[in-house]
């Protein structure tokens, strides 16, 4: 595909299934996919205490990846409350993946929903790369002919979420990013609110 198709065809889709979907092995397309997230551009390298374990990239972002079992396990331990959709689209993602980028030292509570940290012009570079790299992960899906949804998180922002799935406390959730299936029986299809209201690229250009 294009890019400009694959930019023009990205948009939200949410499949919401009130019991779980089939599961299927997607694992070598979401590499490739997350592959070509990673050639986001970045200024600056991540720093040191962010390099643990099997994750040593000096990249700003971390990407943690569930496969379709992992998303129907982890459903039913996410707490009831305030729950909203998360729990009907674990039941029908082909894939999870939750976009982290990596705050410098400084930050006070960088887990979970109370997230804080110093707005330095470092930082909010971080931030940036790690938004590119989901966008590239978004039209890489697109491109695919992937269903994808770009989501705050919800309850997968809780420290206990961190906790359970092993997100290091000092990443911040930055995307909850699904992967769904085409083919999803009596499930639901949600699109975005705002997508209409886009306005003209005049609207927010000008030329100095
Ligand atoms: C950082 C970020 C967080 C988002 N979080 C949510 C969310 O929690 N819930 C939601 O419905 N859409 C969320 N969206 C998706 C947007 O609402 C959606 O992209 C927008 O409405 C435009 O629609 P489109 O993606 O179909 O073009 C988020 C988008 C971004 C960039």
């Amino acid at each position: 595909m294009l890019t400009d198709d694959a930019i023009r065809e990205r948009k939200t889709e949410k499949i919401l299934a009130t019991s779980d979907l089939p599961t299927r092995d997607l694992r070598e397309t979401v590499t490739e996919i997350l592959t070509l997230a990673g050639q986001a551009p970045f200024h600056r390298a991540c720093e040191d205490q962010h390099r643990v374990g099997t994750l040593t990239g000096i990249e700003p972002w971390r990407f943690h990846v569930l496969d379709a079992a992992a998303c129907r396990r982890l459903h039913p331990q996410l707490p009831k409350e305030n729950a909203g959709k998360i729990p009907a689209m674990l039941a029908a993602a082909d894939a999870l993946i939750l976009a982290t980028w990596l705050p410098n030292a400084g930050a006070a509570t960088p887990m979970g929903d109370e997230a804080g940290f110093a707005l330095t012009q470092a930082n909010v570079e971080h931030i940036a790369a790690t938004s590119a790299a989901i966008q590239n992960l978004l039209l890489a899906a697109t491109a695919r002919g992937i269903s994808n949804y770009w989501s705050s998180g919800g309850v997968l922002r809780l420290p206990s979420t961190f906790q359970l799935l092993g997100i290091p406390t000092n990443q911040i959730l930055l995307g909850a990013i699904f992967l769904f299936p085409r083919e999803f029986g009596d499930a639901e299809l949600a699109t975005s609110k705002l997508r209409d209201r886009r306005t003209p690229v005049e609207c927010w250009t000008r030329w100095v």
